[in-house]
């Protein structure tokens, strides 16, 4: 049984060139004010907002980042206006249908992390199927979180090591990082290196709570539909100069020391 109770049970920090992320994680916000800006319905905004998404998965297979995980739908959002959820499940439902053949096409694995229950019959089997079809992939990992909420996917995490505890397969002493982390909806998977929120917002919203312990944040005030290559290379540009440290001191990174 592993048993690694510091940072470096995280796999992987990079904290010496080359500075592109391998995780980029964000939080696309400001849909909504991007169409009252325009006297437009609210879903005129996430329509905008899906052309986003693909614009921004084009960034990612351009610039060779490994992960993508974007927060499509909170399990707070099922509370929004009955119409506003109905058409965004529309729309996802739709970009399903629409986008799967191609992503795979380019070597796009999609991986949905999130309750699903709550999701229709007919977007669960989307959902399953584009995970099969694209489950050897490798070119990007694209991770849709819909109906997602960190302290749900910690507490889900604690419930099956809980049941293992209970079982006796598995001793207290052996909840480590690492072990915790395995049972998180994104296990296999580097935390993110770098996280962007859009629509000028300074917070976290529940998204990723365990994995954006050592992420860069990078906040912006464009909404997230107005998001182009060029704001996605400034954060970018910006992630590159800064320094990570992970607890350690600038002269111990200088000196090579690994967190
Ligand atoms: C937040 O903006 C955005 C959402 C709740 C939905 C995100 C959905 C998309 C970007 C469209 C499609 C996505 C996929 C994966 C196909 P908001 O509505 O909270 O905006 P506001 O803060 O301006 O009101």
């Amino acid at each position: 049984m592993r048993s690694s109770p510091t940072i470096s049970a995280m796999p992987d920090r990079q904290t010496t060139a080359p500075r592109v992320p391998r995780h980029l994680a964000i939080i696309m916000d400001g849909n909504g004010r991007w169409a009252k800006q325009r006297q437009r319905p609210r879903t005129v905004g996430h329509r905008a907002g899906a052309r986003a998404v693909n614009l921004c998965i084009d960034f990612c297979l351009n610039r060779g980042i490994e992960t993508l995980t974007l927060f499509a739908f909170s399990s707070e959002n099922w509370q929004r206006p009955k119409d506003e959820v109905g058409a965004l499940l529309t729309l996802f439902l739709r970009a399903l249908e629409r986008e799967v053949d191609e992503l795979h096409r380019r070597g796009v694995r999609l991986r949905f992390i999130g309750e699903r229950e709550r999701f229709p019959d007919a977007m669960r089997q989307r959902m399953r199927e584009a995970e099969h079809l694209t489950r050897d992939n490798a070119t990007l990992n694209l991770c849709i979180a819909a109906g997602y909420g960190g302290r749900s996917d910690i507490v889900q995490a604690m419930r099956k090591l809980a049941a293992l505890v209970a079982a006796g397969e598995l001793s207290v002493d052996d909840i480590t990082a690492e072990r915790i982390n395995d049972a998180l909806c994104l296990a296999g998977l580097p935390d993110p290196d770098l996280f962007i929120r859009t629509g000028g917002d300074q917070r976290i919203s529940n998204f990723l709570l365990w994995q954006l312990a050592y992420t860069e944040l990078w906040f912006t005030p464009v909404l997230w539909p107005d998001v182009d290559a060029a704001l996605l290379s400034g954060a970018l540009a910006d992630f590159a100069a800064r320094e990570r440290r992970f607890g350690l001191t600038s002269e111990q990174i200088a000196q090579g020391t690994t967190p």
